[in-house]
């Protein structure tokens, strides 16, 4: 795997990027960006000697690499049978690794693009030793499409996804319909979407993405968002936001059976 190196960590997703096509088209053709979604940007940073350490020793058995095929979940886990629940963008790890405790029934299956993150969930993982979570270092998009059979998962967490300010930037939110539908196809009947978010108008977003797909049903019908999950902790990420002021809005939909 390439570290990458496109843009420093401190900038923003979102506020290094081209304003539409027209601004960094170099043949005429549209930009990748405008046909599908590409909700990251990969940021550069370093991995510590601890997280290539992890990387060496616990890669081996923890990360699952990106193939256009179909993945044998059960095979993937090493044998063990139980709720997959797919999680996009975990950051460092924090919340993914006490999830995987807290819920040691369930697979977690885990994807990230930005190597040290993937570094320092393995170096949780060996920790901790955690055997429930697997690592896709890979645009969660092309796992969803190529790798994941329709109809299979337990959940999707999407726990503060890059909230992409600026409103030419919003159509990189990773919650919209399109996306929504699959991740809904995706689910088992009863299995469900969490996501939570910091920034109100993708709150606003999400409540409105979500509630209009028909294959899904609030679990807060009255209210629109969830009580903190028991599950979810809060994060450094989560507590920063809150010290600046911010809500932190949970969203909990389920398939309809
Ligand atoms: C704002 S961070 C939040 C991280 C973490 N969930 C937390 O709560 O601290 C969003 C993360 O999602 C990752 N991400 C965005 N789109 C992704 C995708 N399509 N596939 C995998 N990871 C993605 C980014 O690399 C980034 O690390």
């Amino acid at each position: 795997m390439n570290i990458p190196d496109t843009v420093s960590n401190d900038l923003p997703p979102g506020d290094d990027l081209p304003a539409s096509p027209e601004d960094d088209a170099t043949d005429g053709k549209p930009h990748p960006l405008h046909r599908r979604l590409k909700s990251f940007v990969k940021r550069a940073g370093r991995t510590t000697d601890g997280q290539a350490r992890a990387f060496a020793e616990l890669g081996p058995l923890f990360l699952v690499p990106y193939t256009p095929e179909r993945l044998d979940l059960t095979a993937a886990f090493g044998g063990r049978v139980g709720p997959t629940v797919l999680e996009i963008g975990f950051g460092m790890g924090e919340a993914t690794a006490h999830i995987a405790t807290v819920l040691p029934e369930t697979n977690f299956l885990c994807c990230e693009v930005h190597e040290p993150g993937v570094g320092a969930l393995l170096k949780r993982i060996g920790e901790q030793s955690i055997s429930n979570i697997r690592i896709c270092a890979h645009d969660a998009v092309d796992v969803i499409d190529h790798m994941l059979q329709p109809g299979t998962l337990a959940g999707v967490h999407v726990f503060f996804p890059d909230p992409w300010h600026k409103k030419r930037h919003n159509k990189r939110r990773l919650i919209q319909p399109e996306f929504v539908t699959k991740l809904a196809q995706h689910l088992r009947p009863g299995g469900y979407i969490h996501c939570a978010t910091d920034w109100q108008p993708y709150a606003e977003q999400m409540l409105e993405v979500l509630g209009a797909e028909p294959l899904l049903r609030n679990t807060a019908p009255d209210t629109g968002y969830a009580p903190k999950p028991a599950y979810r902790p809060l994060t450094k990420f989560e507590n920063r936001g809150l010290k600046l002021g911010h809500g932190v809005w949970d969203l909990v939909f389920e398939k309809r059976a």
